[in-house]
């Protein structure tokens, strides 16, 4: 999405070598118009799909999550963080390592709002080391519906992400994918 690409490179700061702050619309202060066009363009390229359920992860998915469930029509469920309480019944849960805040975190999902009914797009706003994206698919799969792929707004590639998952299948469409970047340049894919 060249617009994308734009922005990332007129309001983007690379903090060292790995990550990369797009405060501006992103990740403190919401574009709500861009954040909508991102929504859609990321369920066009699931049109077809017959996707009932939008699945994201607090805290900065939300936004980007729900700009595609609304242009698709559907509910968008987000994954809670912190203790999952799995004495529950019917919580999926997952545990996430994050590389960028060096700790692990339970995600959870209630099974009131997943089932083997539905057809769920996964929407995040990065896609790094992949972590986030993989507890989400665990929960996609203990919840027994049909995953149709992942809509990221950013990936970085070096950081693979995609890799990882590559051996279960999953189909991943990125509307920015970045190859490499430094705190001088940007290169995309
Ligand atoms: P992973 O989930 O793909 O493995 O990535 P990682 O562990 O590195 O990321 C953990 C958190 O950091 C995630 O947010 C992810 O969205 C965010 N993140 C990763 N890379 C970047 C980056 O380059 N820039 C920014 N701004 N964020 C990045 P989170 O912990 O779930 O927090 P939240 O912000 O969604 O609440």
């Amino acid at each position: 999405m060249q617009k994308l690409k734009e922005r990332i490179v007129n309001e983007g700061r690379v903090i060292g070598t790995g990550i990369l702050k797009v405060d501006s619309f992103l990740n403190h202060q919401i574009d709500p118009q861009f954040t909508m066009e991102m929504g859609r363009e990321l369920a066009s390229r699931f049109a077809g799909e017959g996707i009932t359920k939008v699945l994201t992860v607090e805290a900065s998915g939300i936004a980007v999550a729900t700009a595609a469930g609304l242009a698709l029509g559907v509910p968008v469920v987000f994954a809670k963080k912190g203790r999952a309480s799995t004495q529950d019944a019917g919580v999926y849960s997952a545990r996430v390592y994050s590389f960028t805040r060096r700790e692990a975190v339970d995600i959870s999902v209630s099974g009131r709002f997943l089932g083997p009914d539905d057809t769920v797009l996964i929407v995040d706003d990065f896609l790094a080391h992949g972590e986030a994206l993989r507890g989400l698919v665990e929960i996609v799969r203990q919840a027994g519906s049909r995953l149709a792929g992942a809509g990221i707004v950013i990936e970085k590639v070096f950081q693979g992400g995609r890799e990882k998952l590559k051996g279960q299948g999953v189909r991943i469409e990125s509307l920015a994918a970045i190859r490499e970047m430094s705190e001088d340049r940007i290169v995309f894919l």
